[in-house]
C-alpha cells in the first residue's frame, strides 16, 4: 500500500504536513489565542458544513478575531483540503490563530491571522466500544466560567479541558466530565452528555456553560422526530448515577453509549434502546447527507 503524504493548508498554500509550519511568534503559540472547529467527511461531504463555518464565525466574533477569509471561501479551502488529499472518509481541523506579532497580549500586535487545516484519513472507533459503552468519570476540574472563558466559545486555548483529561486518564475513563462553576454536569473534555430516564432524555441547558455541539443539537433534533421526549436542564452527578441510559456526542464519536460512571454500572450495563435508537437515527441522518 502507497502511504500517500498528506498535505496541509497553511495560510492559502499546501504543503506536505511535515513542512507545515507557523511562527513561534504566532499568537495561537504565545497565548492560545485562537479559535477552531473539528469536522467529518463522509463519503467526500463534510457533514454540516454550513453549520461548523458558523460557529466559526460565532467564535471569531467572540474573541474580536477578523476572519482571514470570507466563510465561503474558507468552505471552499475545506473542500479543497479534501479533494488535493483524495480523501472521502475524514477527520478535518481547522484553526484560525490571532497570527504572528511581537510579545504582548494587544491582539493589536497581530495584524494577520494564520489559518491552518489539518486533514487525516478517518479512523472508525472500534465497533465494541458502540456495542458494550465506554466509561467515563466525573473530574474535579471544574468547567470554565462563562464570564472567564466561555465554553461557548471553541477555542484553541485547552488547558481546562486538558487538566481533565489527565484527570480522567488517572482515574481510566474514556472520557472526562467536568461539572460547572455550580457543580451541576456541565460537559465532557471534548463532548457533550446526555442521560436517558424513563424514557426522557436529558442533556444539560445551555446555560449550564457548555459548547453548543453541533451533534448534541442534531441528536436532540432527531430524538424529537423520533417522538422521544426531551429536557434540557440542570443536572446533578446524581443524575447521572441513576440513569437508565447514558452518552456522549461529538462529532468524531456521534453518539457513544456510556456504561459506567466513576465505576457505577449505568442501567444494566449495555447501551439502552433509546440509545441505540438515537445512534441509528443520526447514521441515517449521515447517509441522507452523503
Ligand atoms: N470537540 N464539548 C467540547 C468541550 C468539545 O470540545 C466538543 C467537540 C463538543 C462536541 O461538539 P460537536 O458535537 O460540535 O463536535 C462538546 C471536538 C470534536 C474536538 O475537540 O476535536
Amino acid at each position: 500500500m502507497i502511504v500517500f503524504p498528506m498535505l496541509a493548508y497553511v495560510n492559502g498554500h499546501f504543503v506536505p504536513r511535515d513542512e507545515a509550519r507557523v511562527s513561534v511568534y504566532d499568537h495561537g503559540y504565545l497565548y492560545g489565542d485562537g479559535i477552531y472547529e473539528t469536522m467529518r467527511a463522509y463519503g467526500g461531504n463534510i457533514f454540516l458544513l454550513n453549520r461548523h463555518l458558523s460557529r466559526l464565525k460565532l467564535s471569531a466574533d467572540a474573541i474580536s478575531l477578523t476572519l482571514p477569509l470570507p466563510l465561503e471561501k474558507i468552505g471552499s479551502a475545506l473542500i479543497e483540503s479534501l479533494t488535493v488529499n483524495k480523501l472521502r472518509e475524514a477527520y478535518i481541523r481547522i484553526q484560525i490563530s490571532r497570527g504572528p506579532g511581537e510579545i504582548g497580549l494587544d491582539p493589536a500586535l497581530c495584524p494577520a491571522p494564520t489559518m491552518v487545516i489539518l486533514v487525516k484519513p478517518f479512523k472508525d472507533y472500534p465497533a465494541e466500544l458502540y456495542e458494550n459503552g465506554v466509561a467515563v468519570a466525573v473530574v474535579k476540574t471544574r468547567r470554565n466560567h462563562p464570564l472567564a472563558q466561555d465554553p461557548a466559545i471553541k477555542s484553541t486555548n485547552f488547558l481546562n479541558n486538558i487538566l481533565a483529561k489527565i484527570e480522567s486518564l488517572k482515574a481510566g475513563a474514556y472520557e472526562g466530565i467536568m461539572l460547572n462553576w455550580k457543580g451541576y454536569v456541565a460537559e465532557g473534555t471534548i463532548s457533550n452528555i446526555f442521560t436517558v430516564k424513563k424514557g426522557v432524555l436529558h442533556t444539560p441547558h445551555l446555560d449550564t456553560g457548555i459548547l453548543e455541539g453541533i451533534t448534541r443539537d442534531l441528536v436532540l433534533l432527531l430524538a424529537k422526530r423520533s417522538k422521544v421526549r426531551v429536557q434540557e436542564s440542570l443536572m446533578r452527578t446524581s443524575d447521572l448515577y441513576r440513569a437508565d441510559e447514558c452518552f456522549i456526542t461529538n462529532t468524531t464519536l456521534e453518539v457513544m453509549p456510556v456504561t459506567s460512571v466513576d465505576g457505577n454500572q449505568v442501567g444494566s450495563g449495555i447501551p439502552g434502546p433509546v440509545t441505540k435508537k438515537l445512534i441509528n437515527a443520526y447514521r441515517n441522518e449521515v447517509q441522507r447527507h452523503v
